[in-house]
């Protein structure tokens, strides 16, 4: 029973080419990003951005599923009329972030463990009463000098796989995040030996605590140089080495790989999306989506301003980036999209 639960889940978010927005930035994370921008930092235009994004009309054409925040599961509209009520209303399964954060590694200098395994399961029962139908958890995973160890490797692994198995105790699909950071100066090639790794190891540890592959979902990153690196790959090179790592790493039994955006611009989130869908069409066991934060709410977060007068050119512009990662999604998107 909780099995065919996770399994409609699962395929519900990735049917139809349509992917996942993440709205599920923390509380101080939203504030830097408001900050950026010169847009006040408090609980109400938290919650008006909030109110702005989920009440954009007809983004659940493209959009399956919607990733809250521990404070953002429990708003409301200013009509009163609950977050979670608007987003199911529209066809969409809200999910939850779960994890508390990447800390320091004690340890591993320069190195990040995420914490939140204590009390999960409490938590995850309270979610699933507020109405949440899948969750997150992002592991943090950085190159450097003589790092990633296999410590931290091993270490973020394991903990993803008791978020996962917990989750699905209970019937919530797991979104399992290792992210391997664009952060540094490293090579695309450094970057697909670091992810292999990483993944083999999630997988292994999914597997030693009997997690359901069938009942989650993986938000891996692409394989990309370093934003410092002094070579950049094209469009093309970025998928090639993305679906040769997922091919590699990936068991044909996860139904959809859903990619985080990490920091890369709108366009190329969407052009290397697209690349891979259009290159191996018909070649691939798992469906290849987003799940993207940034690479979706940037230019409607910039338009806006905090101010009502932006407010509908603000979620004209949530709707475009979502309407061309759907492209993307289908290998069906170009970049004469980018003109509205
Ligand atoms: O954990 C990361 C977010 O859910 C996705 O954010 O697409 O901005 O990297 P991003």
């Amino acid at each position: 029973m909780k099995n065919e639960m996770l399994i409609k889940t699962a395929n519900a978010l990735i049917e139809n080419n349509k992917g996942i927005l993440a709205m599920d930035e923390s509380a101080p994370t939203i504030q830097k990003r408001f900050a950026q921008y010169g847009i006040a930092q408090n609980e109400e235009t938290r919650r008006a951005y909030r109110e702005l994004i989920i009440t954009t009309k007809g983004l659940n054409k493209f959009i399956s599923g919607v990733i809250l925040f521990d404070e953002t599961i429990r708003q409301q509209k200013k009509d009163g009329t609950s977050f979670v009520k608007v987003i199911t209303d529209a066809g969409i399964i809200p999910g939850i972030k779960v994890d508390m954060g990447a800390k320091s590694m004690a340890g591993h200098s320069g190195e990040k463990i995420t914490e939140g395994l204590d009390g999960l399961h409490n938590r995850l029962e309270e979610y699933q009463k507020l109405g949440a139908r899948f969750a997150k958890w992002r592991a943090v995973i950085t190159i450097g000098n003589g790092i990633p160890s296999r410590g931290c490797i091993d270490a973020n692994a394991h903990v993803l796989a008791r978020y996962a198995s917990l989750c699905q105790d209970l019937g919530i699909l797991p979104i399992v995040e290792p992210e391997v950071i664009m952060d540094g100066n490293h090579t695309i090639e450094m970057c697909s030996e670091v992810t292999e790794e990483v993944q083999r190891a999630v997988f292994r540890h999914l597997y030693v605590q009997g997690v359901m592959l069938e009942g989650m979902l993986l938000k891996p990153n692409m394989i990309v140089s370093g934003l410092n690196c002094t070579t950049q790959p094209s469009v093309d090179e970025v998928a090639d080495a993305t679906v040769q790592c997922l091919k590699r790493s990936v068991p044909a039994a996860v139904p959809g790989i859903m990619f985080l955006s990490g920091g890369q611009s709108n366009e190329l989130a969407s052009a290397r999306l697209n690349a891979m869908n259009n290159r191996y069409k018909g070649e691939l066991p798992w469906g290849l989506s987003f799940s993207y934060g940034r690479a979706i709410q940037q230019p409607a977060l910039e338009i806006w301003h905090g101010d009502d007068a932006n407010y509908e050119l603000a979620q004209k512009l949530l709707y475009h980036r979502s309407m061309c990662n759907h492209a993307a999604r289908c290998g069906n998107y170009n970049a004469s999209m980018e003109t509205i």
